[in-house]
């Protein structure tokens, strides 16, 4: 038997990459499935939470019992985002946010008449940085997907973007990060103290991240 211990909590849950469009048939986009993200939705949904999931395009299933937000840029992402933020007392940003989208979307197909071609780029808005500016009493919970220096990059993001816990996982190693059911993860506080987790189901992840975040309730 699950508890219910997000019985009466309003989540926003962020999940899976934006598509940042280049022309009318091509976009820029990332790895991510989506997956970590879902997973968690449905955990908070089992856990008696109320949930919206903001999603970036993936392959995988809507969740049953949620208000589903699909959108494509991160400019939309933060829309919709911004649109719902007093709503919640739970922000989890889940998704792999493209940090840059192409200045310009061209309105015809890119010819390949050239040799070369230069794609300017231009810095999408930082949605949990954003988030945490406007934080009031919320909970909010952050990822890091990292190569290098996990640790460090991960306690950085959670002081400059005003989180309460950033869940650090290296995306080099087997069987963690994008694409994949698994996942290894490092759970980060407010106090900097460090949980690590050994490799688990996305699944397990996600009640194990909600059991840190319950505690903060
Ligand atoms: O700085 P970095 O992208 O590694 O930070 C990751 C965290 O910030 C994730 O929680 C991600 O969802 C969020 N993020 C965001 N908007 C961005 C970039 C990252 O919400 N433009």
């Amino acid at each position: 038997e699950k508890k219910r211990d997000f019985e009466g909590k309003k989540v926003l849950v962020t999940a899976g990459p934006t598509r940042e469009p280049l022309d009318p048939v091509r976009y820029i986009t990332n790895r991510s499935s989506g997956k970590m993200g879902y997973e968690i939705a449905k955990a908070l949904v089992e856990r008696g939470a109320q949930v919206i999931l903001v999603s970036g395009p993936t392959y995988i299933e809507v969740p049953k019992d949620v208000t589903f937000i699909p959108v494509e840029t991160a400019v939309d992402m933060y829309n919709a985002v911004m649109m719902h933020l007093n709503e919640v007392d739970i922000v989890i940003g889940a998704a792999a946010v493209s940090d840059y989208r192409p200045k310009e979307m061209k309105k015809e197909k890119i010819k390949k008449d050239d040799e070369k071609l230069t794609i300017e780029l231009v810095k999408n808005p930082d949605i949990m940085y954003e988030v945490g500016q406007k934080k009031g009493n919320k909970i909010l919970i952050g990822f890091a997907a990292e190569t290098t220096n996990l640790v460090e990059y991960a306690k950085r993001k959670l002081k400059e973007k005003n989180m309460d816990l950033i869940v650090a996982n290296d995306v080099s190693q087997e069987g963690a990060g994008f694409e994949v059911d698994t996942n290894i993860i490092k759970v980060i506080d407010r106090d900097l103290n460090v949980k690590e987790y050994p490799l688990m189901t996305k699944i397990e992840a996600s009640h194990v991240i909600l059991d840190e975040i319950a505690k903060l309730l």
